[in-house]
């Protein structure tokens, strides 16, 4: 249960109409992991309960808020719709990641099995589907492309570039379909269902594709950075798997001789623990890690530079504050 925003809010009537909506958006999520199979209930409201920032409803309400219908029930089953299209990715995604830990808590496929993690995927993607299908045919059509963009980016995740592609430039690719297009797709919600006009929708879907892009590629430098499990995940995933995120790609990029030992690691399957950790303390020190901060920080300004197409205000500043925390996160 979410009881506090993920996000500083000074205008104090801005945040209280969306802590007080977020509540609302809250209770009917815990209605929609609801299953006529208790089984299926208690893994699909696992890591629903588990908490997460709900970055993706927090910005569809906000998004919403530059319309005059902002406190429509549409825009409530909208935030509805891409938590539960998130939450049924992160389901499938630790069964890929072979993950232990999700939110804070067991993850699905370590508590029951893979098949459990992936059937909960599919039922809490349904749950979604079903309830898209309540805001008509245009938004149904915005969650299947979505949701194939989203696909699409984590099986592209799992493959080499071409031999003539950029390394960064599939693995940016990779990442604007995984994470950028569900947040393009929340911010249209919002303002579509809030009742923007066609202008702010427009600009907000891209500054949206942006954010998202720059909130997982400061996930992929927390999965390297955080220290121990604060980011409620287990550090060195992505190296441990082999997916080379923006620091490793930026650091083999290096033609420095000190960086030998770390490109001769990168190159190698870091399964083992004791290689593992070793090339996870030397990427840790390595400038790319700053390099990979910086590139982040400039999307952000990028997708705030959008928000010009929006008038000044509480919303705007409050849509500013997103891009920032996304690109600075701590969790
Ligand atoms: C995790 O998403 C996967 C990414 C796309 C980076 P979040 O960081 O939004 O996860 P929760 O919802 O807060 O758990
Ligand atoms: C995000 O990918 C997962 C989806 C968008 C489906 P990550 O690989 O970064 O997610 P974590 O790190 O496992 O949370
Ligand atoms: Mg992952």
């Amino acid at each position: 249960m979410t009881s506090d925003l993920a996000l500083p809010i000074a205008d104090e009537a801005l945040a209280g109409r969306l802590l007080g909506r977020m509540a609302v958006v809250e209770e009917a999520l815990a209605g929609h992991v609801q299953s006529r199979a208790p089984f299926v209930t208690a893994a699909a409201s696992h890591l629903m309960e588990a908490g997460g920032k709900r970055f993706r409803p927090l910005l569809v309400l906000l998004a919403a808020e530059t319309g005059d219908r902002a406190g429509s029930d549409e825009v409530i089953t909208a935030a509805c719709v891409v938590e539960l299209t998130h939450l049924a990715s992160l389901y499938h995604e630790d069964v890929m990641d072979e993950a232990d830990l999700r939110r804070g808590a067991v993850s699905a496929n370590a508590r029951w099995d893979n098949h459990v993690a992936i059937l909960t995927g599919d039922f809490l993607f349904s749950k979604s589907s079903e309830l898209t299908a309540e805001l008509g045919a245009d938004a149904v059509r915005i969650q299947a492309r979505t949701f194939t963009r989203l696909v699409e980016g984590q099986i592209m995740e799992t493959v080499e570039p071409g031999p003539d592609e950029d390394a960064l430039a599939h693995y940016l690719d990779v990442v604007a379909g995984k994470t950028g297009s569900l947040l393009a797709t929340s911010a249209l919600y919002g303002a579509r269902f809030g009742g923007a006009s066609r202008e702010v929708e427009q600009a907000l879907t891209s500054y949206g594709e942006i954010v998202g892009s720059a909130f997982q590629l400061s996930d992929d430098i927390l999965d390297i950075a955080s220290e121990s499990d604060e980011s409620g995940k287990t550090p060195g995933t992505d190296l441990r798997e082999g997916v080379p995120t923006l620091p490793v790609l930026m650091a083999r990029a290096s033609t420095d001789p000190a960086d030998a030992r770390l490109l001769e690691l990168l190159a190698l399957d870091l399964g083992d623990d004791d290689l593992h950790a070793e090339a996870l303390d030397l990427l840790r020190k390595h400038p790319a890690m700053d390099e990979a901060r910086a590139y982040v920080l400039a999307r952000a300004a990028e997708a705030k530079a959008l928000l010009a197409a929006l008038p000044d205000g509480p919303v705007r500043t409050a849509l500013e504050s997103f891009a920032d925390v996304v690109a600075v996160r701590t969790t």
